[in-house]
């Protein structure tokens, strides 16, 4: 039965959620969405690079029924349960090291708050750092540091003190031009003169920086950017944080991003893929760091759910036992590759980057300039053909590629069919 016989979906849901789509959507099944009015549609955003293994995984569906049925929720203040136990474990065998102590919490925004009061407990300094066109989140703390838009933080002023925004390395967009070794040298040039003009490095305990950042563009940190991050940190006894939460679980053709660059944080913050479906984020650290945090200082009911920690654990066997970060590098690259030929035949590509199987495709105007309109198109063309597919960059002239990581060939191989079409319809 339609969603919209039952009840108009549009009276009783909040109009503040920005609704990409109306589409009824009745269930999902690996790289598959299907609405309640019989269509099938090829999903290339798994619910925003959440869904590692497609919809509804056979392995997490069983760990979530099994849990489900076992223990549904206690709160982790009163007890250890084993999913999570051994997904705190799972995470310090994946991450680098000394990155092996987690607390858990339920998004990804939470776990960016966390982040950010475990750094100026740990370090007695309140300032911090985040760059321009990152996105962190919407909560208050995350939301002081996201600098995606105005729109995100208007209306919601003053926000948290004693946040500071740099320059985040942006080679096709930045006025230095497009080597990515003089833009990295112009941006950490650009931080070491905030630090001498604005804000002492005394007083930061935190730099927050996405590896890759997401929404605001798909842009792979250039070489030697996180290093120049990494060693102003150690000289100034500030904290790195990496956000991992959209990069993480295997995307960019690493476990982390981190391992990708070979650059370790102090804090590394996932969410979105770490439940494969269900809620729940973590900030995962060195024992040291998290024994600055005394029991009772920072807390949360439902974080680390039992059930979303079986789910965790389940995805994360999958996505070692199948290779897939092996896979998500190999694909990532061979789509990327078939994508950049795509932008030799259609100057409206500006640029396909990709760091694995997170891949953004930027769309210029004839001059250069972002082209949103023509993102606009696509998305629209791509969904009437039966792909479902998601805009992102400061502009939302940047259409993102990330899609499960073990997407079948013959999906992905249909789903580029139509996006190819849809770019060249754009075109022209
Ligand atoms: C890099 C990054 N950080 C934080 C968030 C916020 O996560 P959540 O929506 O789970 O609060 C997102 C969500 O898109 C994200 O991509």
């Amino acid at each position: 039965m339609a969603l919209s016989t039952v009840i108009d979906p549009t009276v009783h849901l909040s109009p503040v959620t920005a609704r990409v789509t109306d589409l009824p959507i009745e269930r999902g099944e690996g790289s598959y969405l299907y609405t309640t009015d019989g269509r099938r549609l090829i999903d290339f955003v798994a619910g925003v690079a959440v869904h590692a293994l497609g919809h509804c995984h056979p392995a997490v569906v069983r760990a979530v029924r099994e849990q489900a049925g076992r223990l549904m929720h206690l709160c982790a203040n009163y007890g250890y349960y084993p999913p999570l136990v051994q997904l705190a474990a799972t995470l310090a065998r994946l991450a680098p090291p000394p990155l092996d102590t987690a607390f858990f919490g339920n998004s990804g925004a939470e776990a960016i708050e966390g982040a950010i009061k475990l750094a100026r407990h740990a370090t007695g300094r309140p300032a911090l750092i985040a760059f321009k066109g990152a996105f962190h989140g919407r909560t208050m703390g995350a939301g002081s540091l996201t600098a995606s838009g105005s729109r995100y933080r208007e209306g919601y002023e003053p926000l948290l003190g004693s946040v500071y925004h740099a320059t985040y390395p942006y080679p096709l967009r930045s006025p230095l031009g497009p080597d990515p070794a003089r833009v990295v040298a112009g941006a950490l040039a650009e931080l070491d003169s905030l630090f001498e003009l604005v804000v002492s490095p005394k007083t930061v305990a935190a730099i927050v920086v996405e590896p890759v950042m997401g929404e605001g563009g798909y842009v792979p940190a250039p070489p030697g950017f996180l290093e120049g991050l990494r060693e102003r940190c150690d000289r100034h006894g500030m904290l790195l944080v990496f956000d991992e939460i959209q990069t993480g679980i295997g995307r960019t053709g690493a476990m982390f991003a981190c391992q990708r660059y070979g650059v370790t944080p102090d804090v590394l913050v996932l969410g979105k893929a770490l439940g494969f479906g269900l809620p729940i984020s973590a900030v995962v650290a060195s024992r040291a760091l998290h024994e600055t945090w005394p029991a009772g200082k920072h807390g949360s009911t439902f974080g680390g759910n039992p059930v979303a920690a079986a789910a965790g654990l389940a995805g994360l066997a999958v996505i070692e036992a199948e290779g897939l970060v092996e896979r998500a590098r190999e694909l990532g690259d061979e789509l990327a590759a078939r994508l950049r030929a795509l932008a030799d035949r259609f100057p409206i590509i500006g640029e396909v980057r990709n760091l694995g199987l997170m891949i953004g495709v930027e769309f210029v105007g004839p001059d250069g300039s972002p082209n949103t309109e023509a993102v606009q198109r696509i998305l629209r063309y791509a969904l009437e053909h039966g792909v479902l597919m998601v805009g992102c960059g400061t502009h939302r002239n940047v259409i993102r590629f990330m899609t499960a990581l073990n997407i079948p060939r013959h999906v992905l191989d249909a789903g580029l069919e139509v996006f190819e079409a849809a770019v060249a319809h754009a075109e022209g």
